[in-house]
């Protein structure tokens, strides 16, 4: 089965340690959808940094496709 997900965030949500207090640090969450370690980020993200608006990205396999734009 295979699923198709936009996603348009390109960096992780961060919980400070006041909200999760028993780990002692700053936790990341990956909103970008390409972190191999889900749902903590894993830096993955950075792939995104340059995207452009308008444009529709497939990432696959470490390679990023344009899919359209506008
Ligand atoms: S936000 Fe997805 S890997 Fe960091």
């Amino acid at each position: 089965m295979a699923r198709e997900v936009t996603h348009h965030a390109d960096e992780p949500y961060k919980i400070d340690e006041d909200e999760f207090e028993e780990q002692g640090r700053d936790i990341a969450i990956c909103r970008c959808g390409l972190s191999s370690n889900k749902p903590h980020c894993d830096g993955s993200h950075r792939a995104c940094a340059d995207e452009e608006d308008g444009v529709v990205y497939r990432y696959k396999n470490d390679e990023r496709r344009v899919v359209s734009d506008d």
